[in-house]
């Protein structure tokens, strides 16, 4: 009897173990991805798709598509894994050991599959963990060294997937700063497409690793299979997409292993970052809104919680600022309801002030002769008006002109013999080394020790990674800098969120270089770009959006003429295209009009009203502004309780434009009520304001209103009645 016990409290822990030749399932609520052995005992990729059950899964003809392509074998495109094993042998033969299933909890299964070197006691096991509610699967492979020496790994990707379709077409986000998020679809062509970063720190800076790959024709919004990926890292990555002369497509992600070959030592395992990644026949809409109710609820710290809206002073004064000045954005910051004001750059360094960009980073003392009396005073000023208080830290970086650069010349990443490659004017810290690891943990600590009442970080990184040497690497691992680098801030990160799990932490990236799912796990929110015009955020914000979820997209209302594209846009469009994400603003607000104070202190009243439904809701995306002049999109609650639509039209249209807004998401059978919210001085909804259309109404006969002016909008809140 005992001993049953035990076998069953085994098989609880670990779930099941399966071996020979029943297929390997791997399941959400509506898609399964399909294994099989062959006789070779490769395991092969068989199915990916819509949802089947296990005894068609059974009756799946096998493929031959290897769950790990691997190089010097039969196999002559891009492979998955190249290792040099320790006696110089070049190739790499993987079979089948086990397979081991493990319920975590009601929505997550992880099933890994173990796989070994027909000859060399090299490992690799394959994981899934699935999210079957949201329809995510994660995917990441692990190479272990069971050989008495060395292992080289050349490439060693995350995940390996096939497909067999007519066409392929490939949307990927690219840009540069100020300038992100450009969205591009091209067919696939025979031979290797590779989206890739080689940044290593602020890796994103000209191109995200996330993308929808459509089978046999263009990604469509609300229809069409198509595939939505990201890799979870916040380094270089790759995503290689490789059509053979069988119009087989492969698709195989992972670190970017380019310069970044990898020593793995004798009894080592090198883990690799997850592949998120959803199959849908509905479009892009479907992925995203699978992707965004995940990262609320696993991708993105505190992700369920309302996010804060907040006054930031950097585009209001850049470094010139004092108790005054600042006093005076927190008071404004208050009267108008934002919840909570960001102090930016230019704080700190005494005897290298941080008065421009050339100076201080690395020094972070408060500055005396700008602040005399401390941060504490703002925290002080902001607690008198019931409002918090958050700084700007760039915690991983260093100017020359600092006293930590003079102490530690060594703790930078640069290469030897080489002059020093200056961007932005400063350096990046080399997190590979232990010690500076403890130095960045323990500037953040002090900054939140020494004035209690910090309740926000802006984490800002303004570089990329050039002359990728360390000091502290040995000279035989120079190339592990990318993954060490990486390894370090995670240290770092973990080590002060265990520290701070209340504080909000933004990532910021002199824009969008860190927006990733390998982040986000310790930050609250991102910085999308440097960027506030409101046209060119239009566009920014629908490319973060595919994959990220609104409540982390900061969106700030900022300065007028913009202070990157100089256009002059009307107050209520900057707030209207700010609203549809975690509002912010970046104004001098003695430069404010009264009346433009009023307007902002309403409209953001009527975000308040609305952020529930923005924050939480299902993003459906109505017109593309890829497509059309005029852009809409909306958010729906869960429950389709409720629901806020907005539209913007992007230049003068002289005849008027009357294209018709066919809701999505609602509940046919429900009445809701239309009001119009962040009235401007005229409205385009008269027919519609203050009365109530059913769902089914709305999403068939749809919303006409009439639009005709440059950078016009209007936003309306639906609530079921
Ligand atoms: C980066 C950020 C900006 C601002 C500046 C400060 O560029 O993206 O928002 O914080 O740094 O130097």
């Amino acid at each position: 009897m005992i001993k049953i016990f035990i076998l069953l409290a085994v098989f609880m822990m670990f779930g099941s173990v399966s071996a020979g030749n029943a297929p390997i399932v791997i399941r959400t609520k509506n898609t399964c991805l399909v294994y099989k052995v062959n006789d070779q005992q490769q395991v092969c990729q068989s199915y990916f798709g819509n949802s089947l059950n296990d005894k068609d899964c059974e009756v799946i003809p096998l493929a031959n598509d290897a769950i790990v392509l691997t190089f010097g074998g039969n196999y002559v495109f891009q492979p998955a894994l190249r290792a040099v094993h320790s006696d110089g042998n070049t190739s790499t033969d993987l079979i089948f050991g086990r397979t081991e299933t493990k319920r975590l909890n009601d929505n997550q299964t992880q099933t890994d599959i173990y796989l070994k070197d027909s000859y060399f006691a090299f490992q690799v096991k394959v994981s899934f963990k699935t999210y079957e509610k949201e329809d995510i699967i994660a995917q990441w492979t692990e190479y272990s060294n069971g050989e008495k020496g060395t292992v080289t790994l050349y490439d060693y990707a995350s995940s390996c997937l096939s497909f067999d379709s007519p066409k392929y077409y490939l949307t990927d986000y690219h840009g540069n700063w100020a300038d992100e998020m450009h969205q591009t679809e091209r067919l696939l062509n025979r031979g290797l497409t590779t989206i890739e970063s080689r940044l290593g720190v602020r890796a994103n800076e000209y191109g995200h690793s996330f993308f929808y790959l459509a089978l046999d024709k263009p990604a469509a919004e609300e229809n069409g299979k198509v595939i939505g990926g990201t890799l979870a890292w916040p380094g270089s990555f790759a995503l290689h997409f490789s059509v053979d002369n069988w119009d087989k497509l492969r698709m195989i992600t992972g670190i970017n292993s380019y310069a970044g070959h990898y020593l793995l030592e004798s009894g080592e395992t090198l883990a690799t970052p997850a592949l998120l990644y959803t199959f849908s026949d509905s479009g892009k809409g479907t992925v995203s809104r699978r992707f965004h109710r995940w990262a609320r609820q696993y991708g993105v710290y505190n992700g369920s919680k309302p996010h804060l809206s907040l006054m930031n002073n950097w585009e209001a004064t850049y470094f010139k600022f004092d108790n005054q000045i600042l006093s005076g954005i927190i008071n404004a910051a208050a009267d108008m309801g934002f919840d909570l004001f960001l102090l930016d750059d230019g704080w700190f360094g005494s005897k290298y002030p941080r008065n421009n960009d050339a100076a201080g980073l690395g020094d972070w003392e408060v500055n005396r002769a700008k602040l005399p009396d401390g941060l504490g005073y703002l925290v002080k000023e902001c607690q008198k008006r019931r409002i918090k208080f958050g700084i700007w830290l760039e915690p991983e970086m260093v100017n020359p002109h600092s006293e930590l650069y003079e102490k530690h010349p060594d703790w930078i990443i640069t290469q030897a013999h080489r002059d020093l490659d200056l961007s932005r004017n400063q350096l990046i810290l080399d997190l590979c080394n232990p010690a500076v690891q403890d130095y960045v943990f323990n500037i953040v600590d002090k900054t939140m020790t020494e004035t209690p009442g910090i309740s926000y970080i802006k984490w800002d990184c303004n570089r990329f990674v050039t002359n990728s040497g360390s000091f502290y690497l040995p000279k035989e691992k120079q190339s592990h800098l990318w993954i060490e680098y990486v390894r370090g801030l995670t240290n770092v990160l973990q080590r002060l969120r265990a520290k701070y799990p209340e504080v909000v932490i933004m990532a910021c990236s002199g824009g969008g270089g860190r927006i990733d799912y390998g982040s986000l796990p310790y930050f609250d929110e991102f910085w999308v770009s440097d960027n506030g015009d409101p046209l060119s955020r239009i566009y920014i914000q629908w490319g973060v959006n595919q994959f990220f979820p609104a409540i982390c997209t900061a969106s700030h209302v900022s300065v007028c003429p913009n202070h990157t594209t100089g256009r002059t846009m009307p107050l209520k469009f900057r707030f209207d295209v700010a609203a549809t994400g975690k509002l912010g603003m970046d104004l001098q607000v003695n430069q404010m009009t009264d009346e433009e104070k009023t307007f902002s202190k309403q409209a953001i009243k009527d975000y308040n009203s609305v952020k529930e439904v923005v924050q939480f809701g299902d993003l459906y995306r109505l017109l593309s502004p890829y497509e059309s002049n005029r852009v809409a999109l909306m958010y729906v609650l869960e429950d389709e309780s409720r629901a806020v639509v907005y539209s913007f039209l992007q230049e003068k249209d002289i005849h008027g434009n009357t294209q018709i807004l066919y809701l999505k998401g609602l509940d046919p059978n429900a009445q809701y009520k239309l009001t119009e919210i962040n009235k401007g001085s005229h409205s385009r909804l008269n027919d519609w304001d203050g009365k109530t259309f059913s769902g089914d109404f709305l999403m068939k006969h749809g919303v006409s209103a009439y639009m005709s002016d440059e950078y016009e909008s209007f936003v309306f809140e639906l609530r079921k009645i």
